[in-house]
């Protein structure tokens, strides 16, 4: 067994009004303290419009809130960005970046994504950083030179288990109800975990969360979280759904 304590996190995207982000934190926060002294911790990932309000819904549970992006400076003129000081003001302990949506969409390198990783340091937020190859790749045979690629060029220098966790989502299984073989995820994660060793330690690799990401439901997590590697979950549609949440979240409570 190692020593990683699983993260069961949720990106909830572009979802939700200021009602719906308040029911499902509350449900979620009441979820989680129903359970007693749960294996695994609790994060959720609201759009920017959602933080306060999630932050105030969650308050005194045992459930973090992150956001899904930060911008790689503390303040100034950058029309429709958010600093990660404001994130960890607004009362975040998490943000995620380089999520393959705004690699595509917004064409995030993995200099930049590197920047706002080392910002969200700065600011005292821990980056869930995320890595996964397009089907292309993966037909190619690239996945792991993918993910090494996007690990050494994405992950800061001075990275720890603490301050970072890696998010290994393969795009083409991101929302298609698509996912790898558990044989596959594994062999992914534990070849993340060499690269990680190979740019900063075998302790610090030892010690690193990685997560799973890519149509986790509660019907398929249980081939997944038990895997060596897999350190729990970034779950996109199925956070949306309390039951569903909790759902893959029991498999490692
Ligand atoms: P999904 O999204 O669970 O809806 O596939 C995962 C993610 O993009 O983080």
């Amino acid at each position: 067994m190692s020593s990683r304590k699983m993260l069961i996190a949720g990106n909830w995207k572009m979802n939700g009004l200021q009602k719906d982000g308040v029911e499902l934190a509350t449900a979620v926060a009441k979820a989680v303290n129903e359970v007693e002294n749960p294996k695994c911790e609790f994060l959720v990932c609201p759009p920017m419009t959602l933080i306060t309000s999630v932050v105030n819904a969650v308050e005194g549970s045992k459930v973090a809130v992150g956001s899904q992006d930060c911008h790689f400076n503390v303040k100034g003129a950058h029309t429709g960005d958010t600093s990660p000081v404001m994130i960890k003001d607004a009362g975040c302990e998490y943000a995620i970046v380089g999520h393959s949506e705004r690699r595509t969409d917004y064409k995030e390198s993995n200099e930049l994504i590197c920047k706002k990783s080392e910002a969200a340091y700065e600011a005292g937020l821990k980056a869930v950083i995320c890595i996964g190859e397009t089907e292309a790749e993966r037909d190619a045979g690239k996945t792991v030179e993918v993910c090494k690629e996007q690990i050494l060029g994405s992950v800061p220098a001075n990275a720890t288990a603490e301050n970072t966790v890696i998010a290994y989502e393969p795009v083409w299984a991101i929302g298609t109800g698509k996912t790898p073989t558990p044989a596959d995820v594994q062999e992914v994660h534990a070849e993340i975990r060499k690269v990680v060793a190979e740019k900063l330690g075998t302790e610090i690799a030892s010690k690193m969360r990685i997560l799973y990401g890519g149509s986790v439901k509660p019907s398929n997590a249980a081939d997944f979280l038990p895997l060596e590697d897999v350190d729990g979950a970034l779950i996109g549609g199925a956070s949306l759904k309390v039951e569903d949440f909790m759902g893959i979240a029991k498999v490692c409570l």
